[in-house]
């Protein structure tokens, strides 16, 4: 399949171009800025744009069967700081983009939206794709309205769609240096020498999942044909849920450096837990997780320290 990553050269999306790549698929990957930490892989196709820009998101769906819309300029914690903007930036140019794919009869669009965010407070756990959905962050309110506009293309004018919300992914390419993204963020810390920052008691419990797990859910969700009546919305998690003090325990065992936790006050925007139930896409999507939390945070070590010590030798060169 001709495909296109918007939004293709951060975290999930490199380790998506590469599944797609190993899929046989052909890959375009439309993004704003080049990769971080990986170098441009000479059978993709990139494309420099942001998409506000409509005549550049119109050229770029053009002639495509897949595109993965992984772009997004707000995170959960600091939406709520200018919804507006949230609202603009992400909402609109989405529908403006599913415009171009209506015109250019793109076959599918796979959104990855956010399991963490648009059910909010849970009423129960583990949480299934009918539990309500009212999220206390703008981030999860934007993932939630372009759900509904991709139903509404679907339903007026048969634009196909998959949806993934996501839980909580972490593995390699997640920038280590950033502030969301708990495991890497952690052993960012532990790399750097520095302490663990923990908001609140360390019992916020939440759903990970390992990157390569979470891309394989992506492919198979494009591959997927529903029937009419057939869900498009999909959990992808891995099912568990583990307390930030059960996560630290896990770095302890995988990591090779001290480690040292400081706890300071939670922030609001945090639900106190959060577990997906994954059966709809382990059932109809034939999906399941392969690689445990051991080994995930294990590779994940590995490549930070990788990272890092490249970051250090360039500093150094200077
Ligand atoms: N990482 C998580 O914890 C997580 C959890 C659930 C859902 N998600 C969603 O998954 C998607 C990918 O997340 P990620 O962690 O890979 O993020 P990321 O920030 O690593 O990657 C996003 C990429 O999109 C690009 N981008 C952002 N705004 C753009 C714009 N206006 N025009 C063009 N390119 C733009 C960025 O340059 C970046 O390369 C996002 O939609 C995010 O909301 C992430």
């Amino acid at each position: 399949m001709k495909t296109l990553v918007i939004g293709g050269n951060g975290f999930i999306g490199t380790n998506l171009t590469d599944a797609l790549l190993a899929a046989g698929h052909q890959v375009s990957v439309f993004d704003r800025y080049p990769s971080r930490y990986k170098e441009p892989n000479a059978s993709v196709n990139y494309l420099v744009g942001d998409i506000g820009n409509h005549g550049a998101i119109e050229e770029a769906v053009n002639g495509i069967d897949w595109v993965f819309h992984l772009a997004y300029t707000s995170l959960p914690q600091t939406s709520n700081d200018d919804p507006v903007y949230d609202v603009r930036s992400n909402v609109a140019d989405t529908v403006q983009l599913l415009q171009c794919c209506r015109n250019s009869k793109v076959k599918k669009i796979i959104f990855i939206s956010s399991g963490g965010t648009v059910y909010g407070i849970p009423q129960k756990l583990p949480i299934a794709e009918d539990h309500p959905t009212e999220p206390i962050c703008s981030y999860g309110i934007s993932k939630l309205a372009i759900e509904k506009y991709l139903h509404l293309f679907h339903k007026l004018w048969g634009l196909e769609y998959v949806v993934a919300r996501i839980s909580n992914p972490y593995g390699e390419q997640q920038n280590p240096y950033a502030q969301q993204g708990a495991i890497g963020v952690f052993l960012g810390n532990i790399v750097q020498g520095k302490p663990i920052t923990i908001w609140g008691d360390g019992s916020v419990v939440r759903d990970y999942v390992y990157v390569q797990d979470t891309v394989k859910a992506l492919v198979m969700a494009a591959e997927f044909q529903p029937k009419e009546k057939d869900h498009r919305i999909f959990n992808i998690g891995s099912g568990i849920g583990l307390s930030l003090n059960q996560i630290i325990d896990e770095i302890k065992l995988a990591v090779d450096m001290p480690v040292n936790v400081q706890y300071m006050p939670a922030r609001p925007v945090d639900v106190p837990a959060n577990v997906l139930d994954i059966s709809r896409a382990n059932n109809e999507l034939q999906w399941h997780t392969e690689v445990s939390l051991n080994k995930g945070v294990k590779r994940t070590w590995k490549w930070v320290k990788t990272i890092h010590q490249k970051n250090h030798a360039q500093a150094a060169s200077i």
